[in-house]
């Protein structure tokens, strides 16, 4: 969602500001601004639109000084435009904010009998609760503490106050916020990323932490407002990380890192020696009946290819939901369940609170992210990486492959504890995921094809992808990466359930993507293509060699993916489905890396 960076030093801020919001782009772009305090004189710059829209504000009139604070919006409440973009000033009071204040309706109308808002957001209510404290004498610690105890919600705030320009004020409850550590200058930020450039010894705040900040100090109050002490972090990677080198778009390069990324992985979960999975100790499946696994948008289709996995490997039974429907239904746990939360950011507030439903109903919790600073891998029983480096496309591509790719393993680690796999039958799937990140790399070689393909697919309205089993899902994610990247309207769909509705859209040129390498499913999949083909479907095939040489008949146009064991099919056949959208979305010339209303890490519910 938003992004918060704040610096306090002695030099001065906004060029550094400026540059931690472009890296926090990903999380949000509506709107943008800083507010700044020179010679105690609170300043403040805000624009509609991208950070360059900012820049260009700055260009225009620059402002500067050596405490600031700076916010990208994903707007929640008042549409995206520049008086509801953040910093929210009332009086002397200056604040930005990531997360949802609830009762901000309440605290507005008892506000709004002395005070006149501005805005349409639930922020600014806590820059008037701020300044009706100052006003009221309270001292600036004690107006911003204070403050804090009437809000409800998730936020994660950073707030300046005009004429005080030695000390800046943040919280977090709900929606992250770090300390960077800097040589006589501190910082606050949404993650890492947005301090990338500053620090790498970074401290994070937990539930309830509020913080004084000065350039040289830092000193942490937990949600009683007993003085607190918090680790101190060191982050690796750097900011090269997050640089797009020569590719386009940051997704095209995320696409081409996937077979490292996936190597990295699997060097997590496989013994490579002993060709076997190898997980930490604390994760053991001997007493486990159930799983229970739990996500958001992309993670939860790698979820969904896991309960195929599981199941049909160790005999496991697997729940699968999306964390926004699970937290509500009060879903009834049974002892010896793992709960296994899979999301990139490790921030998803819905994933986070269903974490916690779980933890709290005394279920072993395990968190497989992508970040392991995040909120979720703290808060685990066992926090699972994925390793697959900052991903900073919007639409997954890499973390979705490598959560796959660990949650293939873990189905190995299951099936030897269940006894479900032998010896042999183990070092067969150990094998044929250690092949992976080779294949991947030959899928990318069809990547010209799949351009040209993806041409005329950009010229339709509507598309269709279709598989069975575990490519349901992959059909599932194809449609969203398509939707997300190209605004094409697709659906993905099991391919035997089209008939029961939706067969009723397929027109003359409706294009239908099936996935459907040669495996036990095959000759279904291959049946449910020709029903819809002799309804004028322009059908695009993906499949592998064996797949091509049975059905190339049947279709349009074909695509033939190299040919892997039916266990990591899956894997290989997300990566026509992230260049196709891709391409899609560039021959119409999108936003690829920052699509329309979407948000890389969507930390309200
Ligand atoms: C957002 C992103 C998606 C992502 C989903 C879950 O919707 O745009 O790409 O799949 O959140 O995020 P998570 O960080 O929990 O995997």
């Amino acid at each position: 969602m938003c992004g918060i960076i704040g610096i306090i030093g002695t030099s001065e801020v906004t060029e550094r500001l400026v540059d931690g919001l472009k890296r926090l782009e990903y999380r949000g772009y509506d709107s943008s601004g800083i507010a700044v305090l020179k010679g105690g004189v609170l300043n403040r710059a805000r624009a509609e639109g991208k950070i360059k829209a900012l820049e260009a504000r700055l260009a225009e009139k620059h402002v500067d000084g050596s405490i600031g604070i700076a916010h990208t919006r994903w707007a929640t409440h008042g549409v995206p435009n520049k008086t509801n973009a953040h910093p929210h000033i009332s009086g002397r009071a200056a604040v930005v904010h990531n997360g949802i204040i609830e009762n901000f309706i309440e605290l507005r109308e008892a506000l709004s009998k002395t005070r006149k808002f501005e805005t349409e957001t639930d922020t600014e209510v806590i820059a008037h609760l701020v300044d009706d404290a100052l006003n009221a004498g309270l001292s600036p610690i004690d107006a911003f503490s204070q403050s804090l105890k009437k809000l409800r919600g998730a936020y994660a705030l950073s707030l300046i106050i005009d004429g005080q320009d030695d000390t800046m004020f943040i919280a977090r409850s709900g929606s992250p916020l770090a300390i960077g550590l800097g040589e006589g200058e501190t910082y606050a930020g949404s993650d890492a990323m947005a301090l990338a450039q500053l620090s790498n010894r970074l401290i994070y705040l937990e539930e309830g932490d509020w913080a004084v900040l000065t350039k040289d100090s830092y000193h942490i109050f937990d949600e009683n407002d007993v003085p607190a002490e918090r680790p101190i972090s060191i982050i690796s990677g750097g900011p090269a990380m997050a640089e797009k080198g020569n590719y386009r778009h940051f997704m095209l390069k995320e696409i081409y890192e996937q077979p490292e990324t996936i190597g990295r992985t699997l060097s997590n979960y496989i013994d490579e020696f002993r060709v076997k999975a190898d997980l930490p100790d604390a994760l053991s499946f001997s007493h486990i009946d159930r799983i229970i696994i739990v996500a958001c948008g992309t993670a939860s289709y790698a979820a969904m290819v896991a309960k195929y996995w599981f199941e049909q490997y160790a005999g496991l039974a697997v729940d699968i939901d999306i964390a926004s429907e699970f937290r509500y239904r009060k879903p009834v746990l049974m002892k010896n369940s793992l709960f296994i939360a899979v999301s990139q950011s490790g921030e998803t507030a819905d994933t986070l609170a269903a974490l916690r439903y779980c933890k709290q109903a005394g279920i072993k919790t395990a968190a497989l992210v992508n970040v392991m600073t995040s909120t979720m891998a703290r808060e685990a029983d066992i926090a699972l990486p994925i390793n697959a480096g900052p991903e900073i496309g919007v639409a997954s591509t890499k973390a979705f492959t490598s959560q796959l790719t660990a949650l293939a393993a873990l189905t190995l680690a299951a099936g030897r504890a269940r006894k479900t796999l032998n010896a042999d039958m183990e070092t067969e799937l150990a094998q044929a995921l250690i092949q992976t990140p080779r294949l991947v790399s030959e899928a990318l070689k069809l990547d010209p094809k799949i351009e040209a393909m993806s041409d005329d697919l950009s010229k339709h309205s509507s598309a269709f992808y279709l598989g069975r089993g575990p490519h349901v899902p992959i059909a599932f994610e194809g449609a969203l990466k398509l939707k997300e990247i190209s605004y094409i309207h697709a659906e993905g769909y099991a391919a035997g359930e089209l008939k029961h509705g939706p067969i009723a859209l397929i027109e003359d040129g409706t294009p239908v993507i099936v996935i459907a390498p040669m495996d036990e499913l095959f000759e279904k999949t291959i049946s449910n293509l020709q029903e819809v083909a002799s309804r004028g479907a322009h059908i695009l095939l993906i499949t592998d060699k064996e797949g091509a040489a049975f059905a190339e008949a049947f279709a349009h146009e074909l695509l033939i993916l190299p040919t892997s064991h039916a266990f990591t099919a899956p894997i290989i056949m997300s990566i026509a489905m992230q260049l196709l959208a891709y391409h899609a979305a560039v021959h119409l010339g999108t936003d690829v890396d920052q699509p329309r209303n979407l948000a890389k890490s969507v930390t309200v519910e």
